[in-house]
């Protein structure tokens, strides 16, 4: 499995890191993310370490954790359609840290947008612009950039695979996570410049012992990254159920189920409690 971004890095230090900002890519509670005056391949993510009610986690560290938990999953076969953005590098003081992960580009390669496509397959259509924030995409939007029905069936039966790695296998809850719709800059190298999912922002995230069902269904639903049911569009009905194999071919039936029976449950197609579902947008 290749999640792993190889890049030759020799590694900055803080005020070098400070003297690479360049533009801002994405600002979020806590932190902002900047592109790099002297490195195409990379961006910056600092973070405030102090700040109200802020329990402050490392990032760095539970990104890494995750990778050497299912590095034992190489077995796996996938197709490189979705990666967890790797940093390569930590650095902190008293009350920031910085972090160097591979800059994600726009799918469309619009290079006069900074604005990252988040992917939020939740919803059929969801094209709108969060100044600072982003830009956000949704299934039919984002399928139209592959234009081949196989292909984003793959994409989004390996969207399952990776969030059950992560959840599953590394016991890593996915609290917070957000999911981009891009390339690296390698990529644009090469003929086909591959567009994938990314999942990004762990800070938020925490390891679990013994799984609350409940709460690990609420983190995949929090934010509609991900594909949900649908009693009257088949289209959507199957993504999600293409989601939901990908997620049970690494947890297994029955964890699989106990996350599931309490996900997606104010969808208004199955419950008459449907303002509630958009409240917890
Ligand atoms: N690797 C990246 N490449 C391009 N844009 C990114 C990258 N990582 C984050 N962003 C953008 O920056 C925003 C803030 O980053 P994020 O990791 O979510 O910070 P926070 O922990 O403060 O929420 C993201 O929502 C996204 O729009
Ligand atoms: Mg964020």
């Amino acid at each position: 499995m290749n999640y792993l971004t190889k890049h030759l890095f020799a590694g900055y230090h803080v005020k070098a890191i400070e003297n690479q900002k360049d533009k801002v890519l994405g600002q979020g509670a806590h932190g902002t993310v900047y592109s790099m005056k002297g490195n195409f391949d990379l961006c910056i993510k600092e973070s405030n370490k102090q700040g109200v009610s802020r329990k402050w986690r490392n990032e760095f560290d539970i990104i890494k954790n995750i990778f050497n938990q299912i590095s034992t999953y190489d077995n796996v076969h996938l197709n490189d359609y979705v990666r967890i953005a790797c940093p390569l590098q930590f650095i902190e003081t008293v009350a920031q840290c910085y972090m160097l992960i591979p800059r994600i580009f726009r799918a469309d390669n619009d290079k006069s947008n900074n604005n990252a496509i988040h992917a939020l397959l939740g919803f059929k259509n969801h094209h709108k612009i969060f100044e600072n924030r982003g830009e956000s995409y949704g299934l039919e939007e984002i399928e139209k950039f592959y234009n081949n029905t196989e292909i984003f069936k793959k994409v989004i039966y390996e969207l399952g695979v990776v969030i059950a790695l992560i959840q599953y296998v590394a016991k890593n809850d996915a609290s917070d996570i957000e999911i981009i719709f891009g390339h690296e800059y390698s990529d644009e190298l090469t003929e086909q410049c591959q567009n994938r999912l990314y999942v990004i922002d762990f800070d938020m995230s925490s390891t679990y012992e013994k799984a609350d069902f409940e709460w690990l269904a609420q983190c995949l639903e929090t934010v509609r990254y991900f594909p949900i049911r649908s009693k009257t569009n088949t289209r959507i009905q199957a993504v999600f159920e293409e989601f939901k194999k990908g997620y049970q071919s690494i947890a297994g039936e029955e964890f699989t189920n106990n996350v599931f029976k309490h996900y997606d449950l104010y969808n208004p197609e199955f419950s008459s409690n449907a303002n509630n579902y958009f409240l917890r947008l």
